[in-house]
């Protein structure tokens, strides 16, 4: 009695703490746990945890199937439309310390401090990488996946509002950003253990350089699948992953971790 008493309070502290982490976080800091949520669970198959049951797996999840704006989306000619007032991406980073952890269907590197985005006059600030196998938004009439999509994830001051900016990688030489990295990914074994990673440079993040870009308002492609997060797609900048980095990300990551394409419902992609 005792024992599960203790059990239940384990699991209720840890619950807790991943909601404060998620929603208190200010500049500087690292989450303690994030995912060691016990009814967090999802994945990326056709089984019952899957992305066609997400929305149905917790009352707080509905939007991943009731959403009219959910992400990943596709960018074909049809959707696309110049919008050159976009104008250049105002992205800045900077190095600075970061964790990483291995929460079993991706790698998240957290990157506080880093930096930050400007869209209009709000400005959002870099939190956390996590990386797609394969891209979870396509491209082209086939609905093309590339090899990796990196997210990379900010927030606005009050932590409301979300703006991610999604590198989409082809096949070439490796990446030197990722390269600071890759050769230190947590094994399976060690899911949801924080490491730290000392400090990341940003030398080698081509992104603030990035005049090229698709802009749309879509969703977390994760449960809650929440809706309103800015996103700006980067895929004409040349960005190249070996296949060594990504046999070493598919090595230690549970499966493939796209989600399906979600529909448009009548949004289109602004690109510069
Ligand atoms: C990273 O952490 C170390 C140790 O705490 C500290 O000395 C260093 O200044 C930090 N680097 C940055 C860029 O903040
Ligand atoms: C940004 O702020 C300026 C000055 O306060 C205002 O004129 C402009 O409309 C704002 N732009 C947006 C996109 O909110």
């Amino acid at each position: 009695m005792a024992a599960s008493a203790a059990l239940t309070w384990i699991c209720l502290l840890s619950i807790s703490a991943a909601y404060i982490s998620a929603a208190e976080l200010e500049g500087g800091d690292f989450p303690a746990f994030k995912h060691d949520d016990p009814f967090d669970r999802f994945d990326y198959s056709f089984g019952p945890y899957g992305p066609a049951n997400w929305g149905r797996l917790r009352g707080d999840w509905r939007t991943c199937s009731d959403g009219l704006s959910q992400s990943p989306m596709a960018m074909e000619n049809g959707m696309m439309v110049l919008d050159p007032s976009l104008g250049p991406l105002r992205a800045e980073y900077k190095t600075a310390n970061a964790t990483i952890v291995n929460v079993g269907r991706s790698i998240q590197v957290w990157w506080p401090g880093a930096g930050s985005l400007i869209i209009g006059n709000t400005t959002y600030y870099i939190k956390d990488i996590d990386f797609h196998t394969p891209s979870e938004h396509t491209l082209g009439l086939f609905n093309d996946r590339f090899p990796l999509e990196m997210h990379m994830v900010h927030r606005s001051k009050n932590h409301q509002k979300i703006a991610v900016i999604a590198i989409l990688f082809t096949f070439g030489a490796e990446d030197k950003f990722l390269a600071q990295f890759f050769n230190r990914l947590p094994p399976l074994s060690t899911k949801n253990q924080v490491f730290n990673l000392g400090e990341i440079s940003a030398r080698h993040l081509t992104v603030p350089l990035g005049q090229h870009y698709g802009r749309y308002t879509g969703s977390e492609t994760h449960p809650p699948c929440n809706e309103g997060v800015l996103w700006t797609v980067v895929h004409y900048e040349g960005h190249t992953v070996s296949m060594d980095q990504l046999v070493k990300l598919k090595q230690v990551i549970e499966s493939d971790n796209a989600r399906p394409l979600q529909a448009s419902n009548g949004r289109k992609f602004n690109f510069v």
